[in-house]
């Protein structure tokens, strides 16, 4: 009999005992043995937990090791006492499998180490957009592929966020409000509104993509707490819609991550993945691009995630299968782009129909108030070399479509606190060639310029 124990017994942990105890015919068929849970860790004893036997709950790690776990589930919050749990538990030879991404992203690295020296595993499927098997997608049957790019919506709470304040004019904290009175967001939700969370998951992906973790700490992290619902609606008359997206792709010298609100065009896949729903969008040298759609929190579906983690870990280890580190290709692998002459990347088969990264970012959209504002974003768009292609001023706001051919417009927002600025993220040509030249028929040059 396989005797399993539980870390947390909250929304994740509940969520997998149950699964865990409906499911015990089907696990025994998949596993060829019994399973049992014997042991299950909280923090407040005095609880109402009316669906779990009381003598199955410790409130002290060494009454929950007691119990002899042979495998365990970590659900807690946050790295501290997780690590200390999971590394004691992976040293002493008991695999885990957890949902943990904040401790996974931050000691994901020493935690493979410790696994690999017992000669155990680790794994941590729930820790990116809940339910999607995004990473045994990338671990398991995207070996071959080069990704040369990766972008997600991975926060179900500001995808949630966002979509209300575009589709029903709310202001963001109206909103917030609101999801946290539906539970869909934390009663603090910082790590949710500032993108820490979204960038935990990407600093996962990206582990998974180069086998690395030396990328991931020079990734950037901007969140959603300065949008406002006049900046959707403006964008929307150019067919835009806002997400906070976390991208990852390829540069010439390695990888490069962020997190950050942009828009999107409607043709783009990740602008119509409204509410709680998580996406992922991934691009193979050799499949092309492909999309991931689903559930990305929440009790079942993350309790989903780690159960089939848990079946396919077990079945792999078992037949001496089970990878010691997950990671494709070592970091001096990751394929650099073949550059021209002039700069501009080469790219073969299916990549060749993808717009580069560069061309991109070209597009970019500026809020601001009057009057520095004005002067602030005239300043921005002279010193990254940009064009105007649309402005709209009122007495105390102004709009403006910006196309920057210089990347220092990001070094030089810093600078510039009055001035609001967005990427748009075109997936394809196909925003420019419509919207694009059904908004220069009307174009107009700010009237200070
Ligand atoms: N919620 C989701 O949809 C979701 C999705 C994917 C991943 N995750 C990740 O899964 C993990 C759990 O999330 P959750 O939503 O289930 O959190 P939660 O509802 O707050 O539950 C946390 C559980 O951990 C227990 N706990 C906290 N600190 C502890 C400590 N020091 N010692 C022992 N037990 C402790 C709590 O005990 P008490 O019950 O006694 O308070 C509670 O049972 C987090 O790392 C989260 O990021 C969550």
């Amino acid at each position: 009999m396989l005797r399993i124990g539980l870390l947390g017994l909250g929304t994740v942990g509940s969520g997998v005992y149950e699964a865990i105890s409906t499911g015990k015919e089907r696990l025994k068929r998949l596993l060829g043995e019994e399973v049992e849970v014997v042991s299950i860790l909280i923090k407040d004893s005095r609880k109402e937990r009316p669906n779990v036997p009381q003598e199955l709950l410790v409130t002290d790690f060494e009454s929950f090791i007691a119990r002899k776990p042979d495998v365990v589930f970590e659900a807690i919050v946050g790295v501290d006492p997780a690590y200390f749990y999971v590394s004691y538990l992976l040293e002493h030879h008991i695999p885990v499998i957890s949902a943990n991404k904040e401790l996974i992203a931050k000691r994901g690295q020493r935690l493979h180490q410790i696994a690999s020296q017992a000669g155990t595993w680790l794994s941590y499927e729930a820790s990116v957009a809940g339910g999607i098997p995004i990473l045994a997608a990338l671990k398991n049957s995207l070996k071959f592929n080069h990704i040369s790019e990766l972008q997600g919506i991975l926060n179900g709470t500001t995808n949630y966020i966002l979509t209300k304040m575009s589709q029903e004019g709310k202001s963001f904290s109206d909103v917030l409000h609101e999801a946290q009175a539906l539970g869909y967001a934390e009663a603090d939700p910082t790590s949710d509104v500032e993108g820490w969370d979204a960038l935990y998951k990407l600093q996962i992906l990206a582990y998974l993509i180069t086998g690395s973790w030396e990328y991931s700490s020079s990734f950037t992290c901007r969140g959603i707490s300065e949008v406002q619902a006049w900046h959707l609606k403006a964008a929307q008359k150019f067919g835009l819609t806002l997400k906070l997206t976390a991208c990852l792709f390829r540069t010439a010298t390695g990888v490069e991550g962020r997190v950050e609100p942009v828009f999107l065009p409607a043709g783009h896949p990740l602008a119509q993945v409204n509410g709680v729903t998580n996406a992922v969008m991934v691009t193979g040298d050799t499949v092309g691009q492909l999309v991931f759609q689903g559930p990305g929190a929440g009790k079942h579906p993350t309790a989903s995630a780690m159960i089939e983690d848990f079946v396919f870990g077990h079945q792999q280890f078992k037949t001496g299968c089970f990878p010691a580190h997950p990671g494709r290709f070592a970091s001096s692998e990751v394929p650099a782009p073949a550059l021209d002459s002039n700069g501009t990347e080469q790219k073969n088969g299916a990549e060749k129909h993808q717009p580069s990264r560069h061309h991109r970012e070209d597009y970019v959209i500026a809020f601001w108030q009057q009057t520095k504002g004005q002067r602030e974003v005239e300043r921005l768009v002279q010193n990254s070399q940009g064009e105007w292609l649309y402005c709209e001023q009122t007495e105390q706001f102004g709009t403006g479509l910006l196309r920057m051919t210089d990347a220092r417009w990001r070094e030089e927002l810093i600078c510039c606190p009055e001035v609001t600025l967005y990427p748009v993220l075109i997936n394809g040509d196909e925003w420019q060639t419509t919207a694009l030249e059904s908004i220069q028929t009307d174009v107009e040059s700010p009237a200070y310029t």
